[in-house]
C-alpha cells in the first residue's frame, strides 16, 4: 500500500516536470496538461502492470520494443491483432518455423504462459488489458540491422509496389486495413522469418491465407530485400 502510494507521488511528480517542460519554464494552456495526463494514464494502465507479472517483458523488453532481431516489435500494433496472435500462440495454432536450437520459434513464448500441465498462466482479459496499453504506445524507431544494404533496401521498395503489399498493409506497412498488422519499422529478421513461414504455409492461423497468393513465389532474396526495405521505416512519422 505505501509503496502504491510513493509510486503515485513520484509519478505526480514527474507528471508536473513534464507540465513545466525543459529548463522549468512554465508552458501554459490545455497544451500542457493534454499530454503529461495522457503519459500519466499510459503510466496507471493495468496492462502494464501485468505485461511484467505476466513475463512478456522478459523477451519484449521495456514497453514492446526489445531490439533483439527475431524477436517482433510490440508497441503500438493493432490490439485486435496483439490478442489474436497471443491466444493463437499460447494454444499452439501459431508455432512459428524452427529456431537456431531447432524448436518452434513461438514455443518458448508458449511454455513461459502454459504450465507443464497444460493450464494456462494468462487470461483472455488479462491480454486485452496488455494488447490496450501496448497499442496505446508510441511505435518503436526503426533499428534496422548492422549490415543493411542501401541497394537491399531499394529493391525492397519496389518489390513492396510489384508484389501489391500495400493493398492490405497500407502505403509503406503504415497503413493497414482495420485489423491487420502494421509491418512497417518492424525487425528485418523477424519479418523475415514470418514472410518464410507464410510463403511455406507454416503460418496459418487466423487471417494470414488471404496473404498466400500475394507471396508463394517469392524467393528468399526478394523476402530479404523486402524485410531490409520495410524495416527502414519510420513509423513515429507521419
Ligand atoms: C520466452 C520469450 C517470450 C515471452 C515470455 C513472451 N513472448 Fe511473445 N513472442 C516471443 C517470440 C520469440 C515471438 C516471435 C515468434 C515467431 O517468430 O514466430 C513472439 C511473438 C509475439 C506476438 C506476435 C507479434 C506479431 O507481430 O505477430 C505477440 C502479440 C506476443 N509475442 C505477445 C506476448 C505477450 C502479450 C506476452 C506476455 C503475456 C509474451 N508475448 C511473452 C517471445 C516471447
Ligand atoms: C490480401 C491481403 C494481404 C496482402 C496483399 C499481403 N498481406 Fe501480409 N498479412 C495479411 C494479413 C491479414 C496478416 C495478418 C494475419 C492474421 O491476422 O493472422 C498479414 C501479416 C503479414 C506479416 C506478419 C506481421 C507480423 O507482425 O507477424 C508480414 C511481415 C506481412 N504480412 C508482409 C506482407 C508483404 C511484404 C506483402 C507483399 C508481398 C504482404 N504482406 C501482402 C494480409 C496481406
Amino acid at each position: 500500500m505505501n509503496k502504491r502510494i510513493a509510486r503515485t507521488s513520484l509519478a505526480l511528480v514527474v507528471g508536473a516536470f513534464l507540465a513545466t517542460g525543459v529548463g522549468g519554464t512554465v508552458v501554459k494552456g490545455p497544451l500542457a496538461a493534454g499530454p503529461a495526463v495522457a503519459e500519466e494514464k499510459k503510466k496507471k494502465h493495468p496492462g502494464k502492470r501485468l505485461y511484467r507479472r505476466m513475463t512478456c517483458i522478459a523477451c519484449h523488453g521495456r514497453d514492446g520494443k526489445r531490439a533483439i532481431q527475431d524477436y517482433p516489435n510490440l508497441a503500438g500494433q493493432n490490439k485486435k491483432y496483439l490478442i489474436n496472435q497471443t491466444m493463437d500462440i499460447i494454444s499452439g495454432k501459431r508455432k512459428g518455423g524452427m529456431n537456431a536450437q531447432n524448436k518452434p520459434r513461438a514455443e518458448a513464448m508458449r511454455g513461459s504462459l502454459v504450465d507443464p500441465q497444460g493450464k494456462v498462466r494468462v487470461s483472455k482479459a488479462d491480454i486485452e488489458q496488455i494488447a490496450d496499453w501496448l497499442a496505446g504506445l508510441e511505435p518503436a524507431k526503426p533499428k534496422p540491422a548492422a549490415d543493411l544494404k542501401p541497394e537491399d533496401v531499394k529493391a525492397g521498395a519496389k518489390l513492396y509496389k510489384k508484389k501489391r503489399c500495400r493493398t492490405c498493409h497500407g502505403k509503406e506497412g503504415k497503413k493497414p486495413l482495420k485489423g491487420y498488422p502494421y509491418i512497417a519499422g518492424q525487425k528485418a529478421s523477424y519479418i523475415f522469418n514470418q514472410m518464410v513461414d507464410v510463403r511455406d504455409k507454416k503460418r496459418a492461423n487466423g487471417k494470414i491465407k488471404t496473404m498466400y497468393t500475394f507471396v508463394k513465389k517469392l524467393k528468399d532474396e526478394e523476402i530479404r530485400q523486402i524485410a531490409a526495405y520495410l524495416s527502414t521505416i519510420d513509423r513515429t512519422k507521419k
